[in-house]
């Protein structure tokens, strides 16, 4: 029997175990650029499977938070190179998660402090939280967003091949796309935020035209054995909304079958909330979509996210479900989380409050076991 402790290959990622730590935004790189703070916190989890990264905007246009580190200048490459050396030198693997908000930004964090682009002008509702010039944060209403022109769009995977080259330049193993949780690709996949009429608008093909894009754009620049992507069909984050996820979804992972992606990271129901979260008119079947993927020649591993704990992990993998199960609340105040599963030892308590921004409290003073002599 398989067990969340056994290896596994994600494309040609090879992985120590099955527990993979999900992306955590932090919010502790200022000017976009990862410290040596940021190094000591992935070394400390290189024990998982697999890391994947916060969410790293690949351009400044990208971006809508507050000191999140990016994959757009030498400073930032150089920087991740520091935290992929240190979890490589410990063994372990890591994907960087490569990101564009979409409209889920504020004007002050634009390029010329302009519009945050999107599929169409809605707004997204909801706030982010961004630096004063007076070096003060705040959390502030999203910005409105302009619609993209149709021509502009290539720009944008233009965008999405400099940040996976980045990627591999800065020593990561691979990328996730991050399609999920309300942002670019989920607002052209979804139909409250896409009210296009061009050919990335109406049907669900046409909805789904620009995350199989962005996905043929990166893998054929670094290969689609080191490309995973994160989906999350029923999620109402950023105020994202969709009335038939099943039929998005269920087309979108039969196109992903035939192009030989690395791992499928889905989170299921509502991301950091209700499992059971759907939108449409009928539940939402998780596994109808894994075995649509599988007809359609999908090989990649399937990681499954949201309120696991180690029972239900456990049940997942053992039960052949999923290839791997995926934390992130847990690896938050449990860097060596894995080791903690084997010895069946008790877990330290996230904090919220340190969540996001600040320094290393809530980030890296979280204690290790003790280790037995
Ligand atoms: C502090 C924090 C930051 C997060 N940042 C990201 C992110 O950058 N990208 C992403 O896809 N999800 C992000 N998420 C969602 C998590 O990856 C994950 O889906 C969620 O926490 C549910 O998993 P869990 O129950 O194991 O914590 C974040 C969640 C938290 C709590």
């Amino acid at each position: 029997m398989t067990t969340i402790f056994d290896p596994v290959k994600f494309g040609d990622i090879e992985l120590a175990n099955r527990i993979v730590m999900a992306p955590l935004t932090r919010n502790r790189s200022p000017k976009a650029t990862p410290n040596d703070l940021n190094v000591t916190y992935y070394e400390q989890r290189a024990t998982a499977g697999l890391l994947i990264t916060e969410g790293t905007p690949i351009t400044q246009q990208a971006q809508g938070y507050a000191d999140v580190p990016g994959l757009y200048s030498p400073e930032a490459v150089s920087g991740w190179k520091k935290v992929t050396d240190a979890v490589h030198r410990k063994g372990g693997k890591i994907v960087t998660q490569i990101w564009h908000v979409g409209r889920v930004s504020h004007v002050s964090l634009q390029p010329n402090g302009g519009a945050p682009v999107a599929p169409s002008a809605i707004p997204a509702g909801g706030k982010t939280y961004i630096i004063n010039p007076d070096g003060s944060g705040a959390f502030v209403e999203t910005s409105a967003p302009r619609a993209l022109e149709t021509a502009e769009i290539a720009g944008i995977l233009e965008d999405y091949r400099k940040g996976a080259r980045a990627a591999i330049d800065a020593g990561f193993d691979g990328v996730e796309i991050h399609a999920a949780n309300g942002y670019l690709i989920e607002q052209f996949l979804k139909e409250g935020a896409n009210q296009r009429t061009d050919q990335y608008g109406g049907s669900i093909e046409n909805r789904a035209r620009f995350a199989l894009e962005v996905v043929d754009t990166v893998t054929k620049e670094i290969g689609a054995g080191r490309v995973g992507i994160r989906l999350s069909p029923t999620t109402p984050a950023n105020g994202i909304t969709e009335t038939k996820p099943q039929e998005v979804y269920n087309y979108l992972v039969n196109e992903l079958g035939s192009r030989g992606l690395s791992f499928i990271h889905v989170v299921e129901g509502a991301t950091g909330g209700d499992r059971d979260f759907t939108q449409g008119d009928k539940p939402f079947d998780y596994h109808e979509l894994k075995n649509i993927y599988r007809k359609a020649g999908g090989t990649g591993a399937w990681v499954v996210n949201n309120g696991y704990i180690k029972d239900s992990a456990e049940q997942a993998v053992e039960s052949g479900y999923a290839d791997a199960v995926a934390f992130g609340k847990l690896f938050i105040a449990n860097p060596d989380l894995v080791e903690r599963f084997k010895d069946n030892a008790a877990l330290n308590e996230p904090d919220k409050a340190t969540f996001y921004g600040g320094g290393a409290k809530g980030y890296t003073d979280y204690p290790a076991l003790e280790t037995v002599a």
